[in-house]
């Protein structure tokens, strides 16, 4: 997929992006470690930040935020790493913010050779990535056992036993369109619901890209390349990802926070972009004394 393919689907829309320039607007340098297609980061250059230093762990993201941001010119710079590896010598010093917005972006989700969803078919992928094992090498390789366990833990899904023995039955399993039927097969429809396979393929898309390992080793780091007065924000979209942030914040001794309960999307904003509805936003400061 070229970057001018992905130019023409309608644009990852930021989530909670007012918000985002409320808590980080204004600042010097503003860190920005999941950059996807640079809505948020546009959007802070917008309000007068001076820099934003933008990460995404996959390529075809940062082309596409490049091409996006072409016009802030020297005021963006670009770095592909996970942000578990950015540290202060990637970085260059300290920075006045930190951004994480969670998870997958729509386009992503919506390529079908990025093999994330369980709507479009294509090869059973889900790296965000170029490295490491794909979703076809878990649910083909792993004990039946371990596969029920990491259904279970990362989907949230009740019903794993059941899921793990329909896929263990039915490998090898090439492609999305394969997996999204074989767990419909074993649980049955819900017309009108959500999609049966959606829990399963959270599960096997955060098992993948190991998300909430990421997350847990990221964001002391994060905290640690704030100056005093530096802010971290964080939107999660589920309450795996939120439970980590909430004890993360909370337990470092380096931060205020600010936002005892996670701020949550307005209704207009949901009614115009679902995608954020499960969106959970909270903001710690970095104080003098740390
Ligand atoms: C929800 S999207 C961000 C959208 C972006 N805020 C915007 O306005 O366009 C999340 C992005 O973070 C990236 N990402 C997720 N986990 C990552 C990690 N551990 N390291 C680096 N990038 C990551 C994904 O590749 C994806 O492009």
């Amino acid at each position: 997929m070229t970057v001018g393919e992905d130019l023409e689907r309608p644009p990852h829309a930021p989530v909670m992006v007012d918000e985002v320039v409320r808590f980080l607007g204004e600042r010097g340098v503003i860190l920005d470690l999941t950059l996807g297609a640079g809505g948020h980061a546009a959007a802070l250059l917008d309000a007068g930040v001076e820099t934003v230093i933008g990460v995404d762990r996959d390529p075809a993201a940062l082309e596409l935020a490049r091409e996006r941001l072409r016009s802030f010119g020297d005021r963006v710079r670009y770095l592909r790493a996970r942000f578990s590896e950015v540290d202060a010598e990637a970085v260059g010093g300290s920075v006045d913010g930190v951004l994480f917005d969670l998870g997958v972006s729509s386009m992503q989700l919506d390529q079908s050779h990025r093999g994330f969803g369980y709507r479009v078919d294509g090869p059973l992928d889900m790296r965000m990535g170029p490295d490491g094992p794909s979703a076809a090498d878990l649910v083909n390789d792993l004990p039946e056992d371990e596969l029920a366990d990491l259904i279970f833990e990362y989907g949230q899904e009740r019903r794993s036993r059941r899921i793990a023995g329909a896929i263990v039955r039915n490998r090898p399993i090439a492609t999305t369109d394969q997996l999204a039927r074989i767990v419909a097969g074993a649980l049955g429809r819900n017309p009108g619901g959500p999609h049966p396979a959606r829990r399963t393929f959270q599960a096997l898309r955060i098992a993948v890209n190991r998300e909430l390992e990421e997350l847990a080793a990221s964001l002391p780091q994060a905290v640690g390349l704030l100056g005093p007065g530096g802010r971290v924000v964080v939107i999660a979209y589920h309450s795996l990802e939120d439970r980590i942030v909430k004890f993360g914040l909370r337990e470092d001794e380096r931060l205020l926070v600010l936002t005892k309960r996670p701020l949550r999307p307005t209704p207009d904003e949901v009614a115009r972009n679902p995608r954020s509805r499960s969106a959970m936003f909270r903001v710690a400061e970095r104080t003098e004394a740390a």
